[in-house]
């Protein structure tokens, strides 16, 4: 039946232990469902059943899980990494989770990064098909003109035969003195350097780069970088939205 889940595995992702070890709470008698004792881990469990452990009821687990992590320069957006840090130990530890970040930072890039377990958000996030914007603050070495602005506008080439989609540059504040440019670049793709590419192929350098909004979701001013915290249920719907996903689509089980 649609929603049911075995007792055992219910446990495991509930309380973050391994079946191993629910399997040991179950045999002690320490597991009712519905307040019935229950002594097989194979007991199915439908939706709107209550599970309690001594008595106490548990607390269903959400089938994904969603950070919004402010990422500082100096990071690898990798799961892993034998010399590196990565975004993953900025986190606290999660047991029975495989968490990722959705897409990629630079080591010296700051700012906005999803990470979480839910594969087809993720994928459908990052799918070019999607088109899902990314903003970017950018400190520039060099003078941004309104060519620039035009050039990006139109779609600019970026070197290795690669095109980028037309994109929105706009200029914040030029500072003639120290030869330096504060823009906003809004692009629509996610290829690899692209901010820094699309800059460089004006003819100038990006000195400072962070990621301010993904689709629906901003940066909060409040996120320092280093900090990090839970998407809110509307944050997590307008997200699957902008990647014309429909949420919820991993309910508890
Ligand atoms: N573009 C870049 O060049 N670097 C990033 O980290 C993100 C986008």
């Amino acid at each position: 039946m649609a929603g049911e889940s075995r007792l055992d595995k219910f446990l495991a992702d509930c309380l973050g232990q391994t079946r191993t070890q629910v399997k040991e709470l179950i045999r002690r008698g320490r597991v009712t469902c519905d307040g019935k004792p229950v002594t097989s881990p194979q007991t199915r469990i439908a939706e709107g059943m209550s599970v309690e452990v001594d008595g106490k009821p548990v607390a269903r687990a959400e089938k994904y899980v969603y950070y919004l992590l402010n990422k500082p320069s100096g990071w690898i957006s990798a799961t892993e990494d034998p010399k590196e840090k990565t975004v993953l130990d900025l986190l606290p530890a999660q047991k029975r989770r495989k968490l990722f970040p959705v897409g990629r930072l630079d080591k010296d890039t700051e700012g906005l990064l999803l990470i979480t377990d839910d594969g087809p958000l993720a994928h459908a996030l990052l799918s070019p098909k999607s088109h899902v914007d990314k903003e970017y603050l950018a400190l520039v070495q060099g003078i941004v003109t309104t060519e620039d602005v035009r050039r990006i506008a139109a779609g600019i080439e970026i070197g290795q035969g690669q095109t980028a989609l037309p994109a929105k540059l706009e200029i914040l504040e030029t500072d003639s003195e120290n030869n330096r440019s504060e823009v906003r670049l809004t692009i629509h793709e996610g290829k690899f350097h692209q901010v820094k590419r699309m800059i460089a192929s004006c003819g100038k350098e990006v000195l400072f780069l962070r990621r301010i909004r993904m689709g629906a979701l901003t940066l909060p001013e409040e996120l320092a970088p280093g900090e990090y915290r839970v998407l809110t249920p509307g944050e997590r719907e307008a997200l699957a939205e902008s990647c014309g996903q429909v949420f919820p689509h991993g309910m508890t089980e």
